[in-house]
């Protein structure tokens, strides 16, 4: 869907863990005019991961990725504005942390990523994603339900 207004994000442990950053990562959120619909801190398990990474698990990284988001807390958020998943890969900037030093040193990952696993956050790349990861980590969360209320309809 064009302009889907919600999206699906993951703060990375090496953020949740420290507290300035952590912080300094959640103002930007609100500073660019995202709301957080749900938000929660949990430290993930392998089955989780399993399930959230599946579509990684052939690629050399996999092993690596996993035991690093499983090394400490992390922060699950719903995000809602307009082109939501749009948005919020704008603001965390490209994947690879080193071309993103360069080429994108005021995004998220560039400010406050040190690796291409420790890079800083995740966020869907596709409405199926979303629906996919959100009912993974908020699973009384409906998305339909949301989007069709006068809350959101009113905004
Ligand atoms: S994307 O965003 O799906 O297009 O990016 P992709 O390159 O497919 O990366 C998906 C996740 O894999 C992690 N990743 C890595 N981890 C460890 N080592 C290497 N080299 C590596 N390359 C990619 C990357 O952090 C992505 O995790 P998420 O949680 O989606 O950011």
């Amino acid at each position: 869907m064009d302009k889907f207004p919600l999206t699906f994000a993951i703060i990375k442990p090496h953020v949740v863990s420290n507290p300035v950053a952590f912080q300094r990562l959640q103002s930007i959120i609100s500073d660019n005019k995202f709301e957080v619909i749900r938000s929660k801190q949990v430290k993930l398990t392998e089955p989780i991961l399993a399930e959230f990474y599946g579509e990684h698990r052939d690629k050399f990284f996999y092993n690596r990725l996993i035991t690093f988001m499983r090394s400490g807390e992390t922060q699950a958020l719903i995000l809602h504005k307009i082109d939501a998943i749009t948005s919020w890969r704008n603001l965390m900037g490209p994947t690879k942390v080193f071309k993103t030093l360069y080429s994108h040193p005021e995004s998220l990952r560039g400010q406050f990523g040190l690796s291409d696993t420790r890079n800083a956050c995740h966020g869907s790349d596709s409405v199926a994603s979303v629906e996919k990861e959100v009912k993974i980590f908020f699973p009384d969360f409906n998305i339909h339900d949301w989007c069709t209320t006068s809350e959101f309809q009113a905004k």
